[in-house]
């Protein structure tokens, strides 16, 4: 065979040189380069043992102080040994953090756990420990930066639409002929994770709306997740509605204990279906009374070791793909974050003690202050 001129040998020949010299110049172009070869930069968190963590209030719910902060501290020197956690909580307030982040930053803390106040304002945290070359991980709640290294959290669309679930599921045991009128008290507007649950919710309850099976009178982001708020919202809506409201989505625990006070003081505790999320001892309380119908249990303890993991990995300079399992999260810019996501579950009277036995709250946290009658409560049980 001849081509170009060539006989076959001698072409294969010359085209394995052609390709051999095509790739090694290719090859040169890449080690090459411009000349100035950039100094190496330290991979970010490497060897890091100060770990700042950052959790965004107390109030809004008793998880931060009493589950998510002596879990981290106590998980993250697990994982890596010799390492200290530096921990804050900005009470609510997003500047507060931001100092709060500054200050940790100043004292050399290398990787850093934030569960941000506000998820848009806290890109700030990210932009400023990304300048000293710390990674930050998006605790709980996503914070709107393309530059974080990791998220952990739940399917929080999944939390909502467990809530909306149970409404779907239950609402005929509450509402009767022209009264299903329901309110919507919903997460605070600055946390990216209340819009999460919203739309979770609304997927389960928009049908019951369209058919007119539920009419929505009320809807409203609270600010800050603030219970006391949530109170004045139930007040206002059965003042408003003159006391017709069967069902009130609420968007966590702490905040139903407010609407379930006031629904006490209409003495309609226990005649409305109330949701919840966190799953705490007083909301399994307000469960075993009749007075809440559900929660949603998100076990801390696994979104905590989900943490301290990427922690460990992060200072050790460790692969991390077997902790995300190539699973991401689209920021609102679209980049996609690695995440590790857990899995909700819903809980009512029927499997409350699921809480317990997963390690999420205590027995004795659940029974403290209990009345023995309470409708819910299994014979002996608290005894
Ligand atoms: C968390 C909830 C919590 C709420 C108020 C949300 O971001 O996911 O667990 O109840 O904030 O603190």
């Amino acid at each position: 065979m001849k081509l170009f001129g060539l006989t076959g040998r001698k072409f294969s020949l010359t085209a394995c040189f052609l390709m051999l010299s095509l790739l090694m110049v290719a090859c040169g172009s890449v080690n090459t380069g411009t000349g100035s070869t950039p100094a190496p930069v330290a991979a970010a968190g490497k060897g890091c043992t100060k770990i700042g963590v950052l959790l965004p209030e107390t109030a809004t719910s008793a998880r931060w102080d009493g589950s998510d902060k002596p879990l981290l501290e106590r998980l993250i020197p697990q994982n890596l040994s010799g390492a200290t956690v530096d921990y804050s909580n900005a009470e609510g307030n997003a500047d507060t953090q931001l100092t709060q982040a500054e200050s940790d930053l100043t004292k050399g803390d290398c990787i850093l756990v934030v569960a941000p106040v506000d998820s848009v304002a806290s890109a700030q945290i990210v932009a400023k420990a990304k300048a000293q070359n710390v990674p930050v991980i998006s605790y709980d709640r996503l914070i709107q930066s393309s530059d974080l290294a990791y998220y952990v959290s739940f399917d929080n669309v999944a939390v909502g639409k467990i809530q909306g679930q149970y409404i779907a599921d239950h609402y005929k045991d509450f509402v009767t002929t022209g009264h299903n009128n329901i309110v919507m008290v919903n997460g605070g507007d600055t946390d990216n994770n209340a819009h999460l649950f919203y739309q979770g919710a609304i997927s389960a309850l928009q049908p019951l709306y369209d058919a007119k099976t539920l009419t929505k009178v009320y809807d409203k982001f609270t600010p800050g997740w603030d219970n006391p708020t949530a109170q004045n919202e139930m007040d206002g809506a059965l003042s408003q509605y003159k006391n017709d409201i069967q069902i009130a989505y609420v968007a966590n625990d702490g905040m139903a204990n407010s609407v379930i006070a006031s629904l006490k003081a209409q003495k309609l505790n226990g005649k409305v279906l109330v949701t919840g999320q966190d799953a705490t001892a007083a909301g399994l309380q307000n469960i075993l009374t009749g007075d809440q119908a559900m929660t949603v249990e998100k076990n801390f303890l696994l979104e905590a070791t989900g943490t301290a993991k990427l922690v460990a990995a992060i200072s050790q300079g460790t692969d991390t793909s077997s902790l995300t399992n190539g699973a991401t999260t689209a920021t609102t810019s679209g980049a996609k974050i690695p995440s590790v996501l857990e899995v909700p579950v819903a809980i009512d009277h029927t499997n409350f003690q699921q809480v317990i036995t997963d390690g999420v709250v205590t027995k004795a946290d659940v029974c403290k202050g209990l009345p023995k009658t309470a409708k819910y409560l299994p014979a002996g049980f608290c005894a």
